[in-house]
C-alpha cells in the first residue's frame, strides 16, 4: 500500500493551482441522469471519488469519457437500469443522490443505502422524506431503498429540520423534472448548491433562490445538454492556505474562489496570517511571523467555518501559541485525527464534540495512519512542521479528494514523496 513520507521543516513558496470541487462534481455528474443529451463538465477533478461515481453511472447506462482538457463528457442517451447495487454505492455516500434522478427518469428505482462512515452515522432520512413528499413510495428492503412513483414526482413544500447539503442537492435533482413547484426551506447554502442550480438552469431547469435558505424549483418537462465549469474546490484551496499557516511562507493560491472562504480567512487573520485576495480567482497567503496565535473555532454550515477544514485547522493549532477550543457541530465523530496528531507530540484532549488543543513548541515525526479524507491531509500538514520524518499510511483516503497533493506541495518546496509497498 502507498505511503507518504514527509521531512518537516521547509517553508512553502510559489503558486498552486486549485481543481474543480469534488463535492460539486459528484452531484453534477448525477445530473447527467436527467437528460438524454451530453452533459460536459469542465474543470473536473480526477479523483478516486469521481472515477467511482463514473463507474456507477456507467452501470446505470450513462457513457462517460474523460478528456485531456480536464473535461468529462457524460451521456445518458438511454438508461440501462434503475438498479444501483451495494458494491457501487457503499464506498461513497454521494452515489445515493442517483435515487431521485432515477425515479424521475424511470418512474421507479432500487438503490443501495450507503451505510454509515467513519465520521458519523450519516443517515439518509432527510433524502427519503424529501422524495416521499414529492410522491415517491419508498420501502427499505434488505439494505436497499426501493422506490416507485407510478404517477411521477410532483412538487412539494419541504422544510428541512436541519441543514443538509446532500438532502438539499438530492431534492433539487428530483424536483427539476417533477410536476409543479417545489419549495425547499432551511436549504443548505454551500457554493456547491449554487453550482448545481446554475448547471441545472443552463440545462433548462427553473431553480431560483440557490445560495439562500429557500430554494424554489419549477418542474419542467425535459432537460437538455450543456457544458458547465465545475466551481473551484474551496476545501482544497483552504487546505493549502492552512498548510502555509502551519509551515510558514508566501504562496499564491490560483484558480480558486476566495469569496467562498470568508469564515476561514477570518480565523486565519485572527491567528496572525496575512490573507490577501488578489482578484476573484486568486488569494495570497503569507505567514512569516513565527508561531501562529491560538484561537477558538466552531464548524457550521456555510457560510460558517467548513467541517471539511476542521482537521487541517487543528493541525495548525497544534503548534500555536496558546490553547484553542475546536467545536465540531456537523458530524458526531470527526476528531479521529486527534489521536494521530498526539502521536506526533500534539497536546489534544477531546470531550465529545469539543477538542482542546494546547499549542506545543514542536511536533516530532512519527508513523501515523489516515482515517478519512480530511483527517489524512491534516496529518500531512502536521508532517510539514514536525521535526524529522513523518510517514502517513492508508493514503487511499487522500486520493479520494486531493489530486496530486504531493506534487503540488513539493513544487511549493516541501520535502514530501509517495512510496509504494
Ligand atoms: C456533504 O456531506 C459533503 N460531502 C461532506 O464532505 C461535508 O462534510 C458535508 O456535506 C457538510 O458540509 C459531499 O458533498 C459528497 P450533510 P453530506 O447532509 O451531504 C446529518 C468530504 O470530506 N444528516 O450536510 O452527507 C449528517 O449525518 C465530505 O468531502 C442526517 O441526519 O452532509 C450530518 O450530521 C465529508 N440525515 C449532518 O446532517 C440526512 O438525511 C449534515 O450532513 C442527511 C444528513
Amino acid at each position: 500500500m502507498d505511503r507518504i513520507l514527509i521531512k518537516g521543516g521547509n517553508t512553502l513558496s510559489g503558486s498552486v493551482r486549485i481543481n474543480g470541487a469534488k463535492n460539486s462534481a459528484l452531484k453534477l455528474m448525477a445530473a447527467a441522469l436527467l437528460t438524454d443529451e451530453p452533459l460536459i463538465l469542465t474543470n473536473m477533478p480526477d479523483l478516486a471519488d469521481s472515477r467511482f461515481m463514473a463507474h456507477l453511472l456507467n452501470h446505470l447506462g450513462v457513457e462517460t469519457e474523460r478528456r485531456d482538457d480536464r473535461a468529462m463528457v457524460l451521456h445518458g442517451k438511454t438508461l440501462a437500469t434503475p438498479f444501483a447495487p451495494y458494491d457501487l454505492v457503499r464506498k461513497m455516500r454521494a452515489t445515493f443522490n442517483v435515487l431521485g434522478p432515477l425515479i424521475a427518469r424511470h418512474g421507479h428505482a432500487r438503490v443501495s443505502l450507503p451505510g454509515g462512515c467513519a465520521i458519523g452515522a450519516r443517515p439518509v432520512d432527510l433524502h427519503l422524506k424529501a422524495l416521499q413528499a414529492m410522491g415517491a413510495q419508498i420501502e427499505l428492503e434488505e439494505g436497499y431503498a426501493v422506490a416507485k412513483a407510478p404517477k411521477g414526482l410532483h412538487g412539494a413544500l419541504i422544510n428541512f429540520p436541519f441543514i443538509s447539503v446532500g438532502a438539499t442537492e438530492h431534492a433539487m435533482l428530483a424536483a427539476v423534472l417533477a410536476d409543479g413547484d417545489t419549495v425547499l426551506e432551511n436549504a443548505a447554502r454551500e457554493p456547491e448548491i449554487t453550482d448545481l442550480a446554475d448547471c441545472l438552469n443552463a440545462m433548462g431547469a427553473s431553480v431560483s433562490g440557490a445560495g439562500g435558505a429557500t430554494i424554489t424549483i419549477r418542474g419542467v418537462g425535459s432537460l437538455h445538454g450543456h457544458t458547465h465549469r465545475v466551481v473551484p474546490d474551496r476545501i482544497e484551496a483552504g487546505t493549502y492556505a492552512l498548510a502555509v499557516a502551519a509551515a510558514g511562507g508566501d504562496v499564491r493560491i490560483e484558480n480558486c474562489a476566495p469569496e467562498h472562504l470568508g469564515a476561514l480567512w477570518d480565523r486565519m487573520r485572527a491567528i496572525g496570517v496575512t490573507v490577501e485576495p488578489q482578484d476573484a480567482q486568486c488569494v495570497r497567503i503569507v505567514q512569516n511571523n513565527g508561531r501562529c496565535a491560538a484561537v477558538d473555532m466552531e464548524t457550521q454550515a456555510y457560510p460558517g467555518f467548513p467541517t471539511d477544514l476542521q482537521a487541517q485547522f487543528m493541525a495548525v493549532m497544534c503548534c500555536a501559541d496558546g490553547a484553542s477550543i475546536i467545536r465540531e457541530t456537523i458530524f458526531e465523530n470527526r476528531f479521529m485525527h486527534a489521536p494521530e496528531l498526539v502521536r506526533l507530540g500534539a497536546d489534544i484532549m477531546v470531550h465529545g464534540r469539543e477538542a482542546v488543543v494546547r499549542g506545543v513548541p514542536v511536533l516530532h515525526g512519527a508513523p501515523v495512519m489516515a482515517t478519512d479524507l480530511r483527517a489524512s491531509v491534516s496529518l500531512v500538514i502536521a508532517g510539514l512542521i514536525a521535526q524529522g520524518n513523518t510517514e502517513v499510511s492508508r493514503i487511499y483516503h487522500l486520493d479520494r479528494g486531493f489530486e496530486g497533493l504531493e506534487q503540488k506541495l513539493s513544487a511549493l518546496g516541501a520535502d514530501i514523496k509517495r512510496v509504494s509497498g
